[in-house]
């Protein structure tokens, strides 16, 4: 801890901001002028709200680039309104095409759901991964050596929110009203910090029937 975070002082911070700032003046003068106006961007960004997963930074992309929704184990639960409203959001109003989402190896939600461990109000929320476990009990349990559980559970974990998404009714009118509108499946490495596509890319509501099973395959073996 620096001298500076013991005395509540966050004045870095602040130094940080100015110099981020200056450098972006630097590159392109009109760059916030511009951006204030109006955001226009093409990615809704679904991830784990942990400190090593930065949607902007690991896609390279500046601010104005990418809608971004982080929760616990970036999960989307059907009656979850803050989620929800986010999607709408930028659906209906900003029109993305690209939702990205994406989970990480070495998720501590993930790992909290998978081992049963307590870790206080956000077990209630992390039930939702457990159900991931369960419902891939057997693969998960008798199947895989236990050093890969976490990883494919981390996986399975994003294909089924993945899934949830576009199983939402904003996601379904979007499609039948024809609108652009594909969703990714994306895991993290912390350790390379490198990006990977999990084999499930839906574009239109007949596309998770058509595609599920070929992306499950991996996982019964
Ligand atoms: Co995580």
């Amino acid at each position: 801890m620096t001298d500076q975070t013991k005395n509540n002082n966050l004045e870095h911070l602040f130094e940080n901001n100015r110099q981020w700032a200056r450098a972006i003046l630097d590159e392109n003068p009109d760059f916030f002028k511009k951006l204030s106006s109006q955001q226009a961007p093409e990615y809704l960004w679904i991830g784990c709200s942990d400190s090593r997963v930065p949607a902007n930074e690991l896609l390279g992309l500046l601010p104005g680039d990418v809608f971004v929704h982080r929760n616990i184990a970036n999960v989307i639960v059907h009656s979850d309104l803050n989620c929800l409203s986010v999607l709408q959001f930028a659906i209906q109003l900003l029109k993305v095409k690209h939702i990205i989402v994406c989970g990480h190896y070495g998720c501590s939600g993930v790992h909290a759901a998978l081992t049963n461990r307590r870790i206080g109000l956000a077990d209630n929320w992390l039930r939702h991964v457990q159900d991931v476990h369960q419902k891939h009990g057997r693969y998960l349990g008798e199947v895989l050596p236990e050093r890969d559980r976490l990883d494919r559970l981390c996986e399975l974990n994003v294909i089924e929110q993945a899934t949830n998404v576009s199983q939402t009714t904003i996601v379904q009118e979007a499609w039948e009203r024809g609108q652009e509108l594909a969703i990714h499946s994306w895991i993290y490495d912390v350790k390379d910090g490198l990006l990977r596509e999990l084999d499930l890319t839906l574009a239109g509501p007949d596309d998770l029937q058509a595609k599920l099973p070929q992306s499950m395959a991996r996982y019964q073996e």
